[in-house]
């Protein structure tokens, strides 16, 4: 494993649904202006994982902070490698548009849907406190985040699981001219010497590993002593979890029983067909299993092929983050689909109380003390450290565009 430190670079790489081509997924209908339409996702539901989701499989328990160590060894790697596919062949958020993969056009229009759908993201994060900070990203997706912390002046370092998502965020430096350093690796097992960065950053990425708790160590441990965490995780106590999977999505399942339900169903949703008859056929297959608590989460958050999400009360994640201090939470983002035909007629500022409290998206801030340089080697030897992995050459012809 090596890393490289790029400038720029034509670096590519990643899977399409379609074999040999870039995704170029019809999703039009989803830009359309009013600011309270949630695009629905049309997915990559031929991953190849398809076959073992259909059996019962509760990949681990569904709650939250401390959990993960019940799960052997052997279950774990299992698990990671279906969520490596998993994400290698949709990297996150590049369904939202039918732009070439690698373009310039592919990166503004993900960026403009990303931030007209989570308003407060940008502003979660302080880019400006950045400048010549050294910034870890975990889990960099396609890179909308990095690149503002490139251009706020920090010292960028993207980590993610796959190789599509360090790719495509390779190139989009490649393409602004901008500086930073990307590594295929695994946030439980991060491939940073202790204290190496002022600040990680991680957006929806923890909870889709098998052990986060042991990720949030990581965190810690490659933290500069007074160093920053900034990570967002699938909020337990949310309407999303405790009303619309546990309540309505269930109840939904039956109806997607029937050719006119799904019919029903697309009316309602707005979901891409397609999804909606990927659930269907997942529901037939085993209807208990399609039903159960673990299942329901896994495939109605990122897809229906999704193969592990996890959410955290603000109790567990205090657990989690118990090593940090001055832990502060935050909960934010609601989607108007979560309530079908009422949804959108939701003025902004009920909008923003709903988000703040029951709210999808739990934020952690928490600091690594300034004190634990005392302790940081002994927990640690610096020859156990797995060497970073650089990252490959570009996979060629699976990013379109120049
Ligand atoms: C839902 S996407 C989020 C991407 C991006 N942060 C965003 O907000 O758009 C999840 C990302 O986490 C990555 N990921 C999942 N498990 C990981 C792990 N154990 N280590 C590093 N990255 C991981 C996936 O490859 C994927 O790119």
């Amino acid at each position: 494993m090596k890393r490289i430190c790029i400038v720029s670079s034509s670096q590519g790489g990643e899977l399409s649904p379609k074999k040999g081509s870039p995704a170029r997924i019809n999703v039009s209908s989803l830009f359309r202006p009013s600011r309270n339409r949630i695009p629905m996702r049309s997915r990559n539901l031929t991953t190849g994982i398809g076959v073992l989701q259909s059996t019962s499989q509760a990949a681990t328990p569904s709650d939250s902070g401390v959990r993960a160590n019940s799960t052997s060894m052997v279950d774990q790697s299992y698990v990671k490698e279906r969520v490596r596919n998993f994400w290698q062949n949709s990297p996150c958020d590049s369904w939202f548009t039918n732009e070439t993969r690698g373009t310039g056009a592919f990166y503004r229009s993900l960026d403009e849907h990303r931030y007209r759908v989570h308003p407060r993201l940008l502003g979660a994060i302080g880019f400006e406190k950045t400048r010549g900070l050294r910034v870890l990203e975990i889990g960099c997706g396609c890179g909308s985040e990095a690149e503002r912390f490139a251009r706020a002046g920090a010292s960028y370092t993207a980590v993610d699981l796959t190789n599509a998502a360090v790719s495509i965020t390779q190139r989009r430096f490649q393409l602004e001219a901008l500086k930073g350093n990307f590594t295929q690796g695994d946030a439980e097992n991060l491939p940073f010497a202790d204290g190496s960065f002022d600040l990680v950053y991680s957006h929806g990425v923890l909870h889709h590993t098998p052990d986060t708790p042991r990720t949030i160590r990581e965190v810690h441990r490659v933290l500069a002593p007074g160093g920053r965490a900034v990570i967002m995780l699938y909020y337990r106590n949310s309407f999303k979890y405790q009303v619309n999977l546990r309540v309505v999505r269930r109840l939904r399942a039956h109806l997607l029983k029937t050719e006119l339900g799904i019919k029903l169903a697309r009316k309602i949703w707005r979901e891409p067909e397609e999804e909606l008859r990927r659930h269907a056929e997942l529901i037939r297959q085993d209807p208990d299993a399609y039903l159960d608590m673990q299942n329901m989460l896994n495939r109605n958050t990122d897809g229906p092929d999704n193969p592990l999400s996890q959410v955290f009360s603000r109790e567990s994640a205090s657990t989690l983050f118990r090593k940090f201090e001055d832990v502060r939470t935050e909960v934010m983002f609601w989607n108007p689909n979560w309530l079908p035909g009422i949804g959108t007629l939701i003025p902004r500022p009920i909008e923003d109380w709903l988000a703040s409290h029951w709210g999808w998206h739990l934020w952690i801030y928490a600091e690594k003390t300034r004190l634990a340089f005392m302790t940081a080697r002994i927990r640690r030897p610096v020859w156990s450290i797995v060497p970073p992995q650089v990252h490959p050459e570009p996979l060629a012809g699976v990013i379109g565009g120049d």
